[in-house]
């Protein structure tokens, strides 16, 4: 059975309450009947019944009576939720009457459901940017303990297996934060470690990638990989790590027995850790295009609660796919 089948099977054990803000979009509208007809996960869509319904019905879709609908302009729990969000920005100046504003906004509302327990978990970015999805995520809903900077995974699943467990590797940060310091490096590298257990299901050997082994070059850019490797053992110590590894080194056995002979990781790593936002996303998309190999992500980590950014050209089947996840991720933390 492929990963995204036992993805669902997994979700479906759980069934969690998940968001999908752009309840109009028709491909998420789409992907919420799915989703409820295949009972991977319960449904919360914004915005007025009658009007969701009728679109659903536009759409020839069954199954969108089963969805919780919540409407931003008489939902129950809105002065809660302004409190919560005057309280929780109140070192940034939020008056109640902008705060009154965002609350309006579906992927403001998805995130205070999330902060007050009325929801497990949200994906959208069908229809809006990356940060505009994000930026309500990281004010309210905020990091796990212990993390400062949420990151994006991708679990890369190779065509002819051989590298990493079994052919899958999981590669971060690929998707968020552009220039990580040591500090930040080091939670991406445990937070991915979380993921590669809780989402791909296998036991994590961590490799942070540099273009230097073990020593082989000196600059202040591997001294960041070395000094990351030390605060995540320290963050983590049970976590099997080593670097500063080049990509050969952490990945084939042979290498990285010549280039790190010792080393419980090198030539063994299923987790790849790159020093910046820059080399991650470049590589996921290079294993992705000229290997053929399939992307999966990106998983949002280290997130408070799991909330994930689909592409905008993403498919209804990635839509379903990345609630599924979403929902293992809540069932995981
Ligand atoms: N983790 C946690 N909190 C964060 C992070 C992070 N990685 N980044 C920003 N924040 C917080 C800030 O601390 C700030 O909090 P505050 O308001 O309480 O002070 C808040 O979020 C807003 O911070 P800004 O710096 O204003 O962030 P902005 O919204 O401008 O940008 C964003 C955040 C959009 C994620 C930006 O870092 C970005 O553009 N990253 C690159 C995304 C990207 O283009 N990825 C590649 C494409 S994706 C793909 O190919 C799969």
């Amino acid at each position: 059975m492929d990963l995204l089948e036992k993805i669902k099977i997994s979700a479906k054990q759980h069934s969690k309450r998940i968001v999908l803000p752009e309840s109009f979009e028709e491909r998420t509208l789409k992907a919420a009947d799915v989703l409820l007809g295949e009972k991977i996960a319960k449904i919360i869509l914004i915005g007025n019944r009658p009007e969701i319904e009728e679109e659903a019905k536009k759409l020839g879709l069954s199954n969108i009576s089963a969805a919780e609908i919540v409407n931003p302009a008489d939902h129950p729990n809105k002065e809660k939720y302004i409190d919560m969000m005057v309280e929780i920005r109140k070192k940034k100046g939020l008056t109640r009457e902008e705060a009154g504003k965002l609350i309006e906004n579906p992927l403001y509302l998805s995130t205070l459901m999330i902060k007050a327990g009325d929801a497990d978990g949200e994906v959208a970015g069908a229809m809006n940017a990356t940060g505009d999805v994000l930026r309500p995520a990281f004010q309210y809903v905020k990091t796990m303990p212990g993390i400062t900077v949420v990151s994006g995974a991708f679990i890369m699943i190779l065509k002819n297996g051989g590298y990493g467990e079994d052919g899958m590797l999981v590669f971060a940060d690929c998707a968020v934060h552009p220039d990580p310091n040591e500090k930040e490096l080091a939670e991406i590298a445990v937070a991915t470690a979380r993921t590669a257990k809780a989402i791909a299901g296998f036991e994590p050997r961590v490799a942070m990638l540099s273009f230097s082994t073990k020593g082989s070059a000196k600059h202040e850019m591997v001294d960041k990989v070395i000094n990351a490797t030390r605060i995540a053992k320290e963050m983590a110590p049970d976590l099997k790590i080593d670097g500063e590894l080049q990509a050969d080194a952490a990945i084939v056995e042979k290498v990285g027995n010549s280039k790190a002979p010792g080393s419980e990781i090198a030539g063994k790593a299923n987790v790849l850790i790159f020093p910046s936002l820059e080399s991650g996303n470049i590589a996921y998309k290079l294993v992705q295009r000229l290997a053929g190999a399939e992307a999966i992500g990106p998983v949002l980590q280290g997130m408070a609660a799991p909330i994930n950014d689909l592409s905008r050209g993403c498919s209804v089947s990635d839509i379903v796919n990345l609630a599924a996840i979403t929902a293992n991720q809540a069932a995981n933390s």
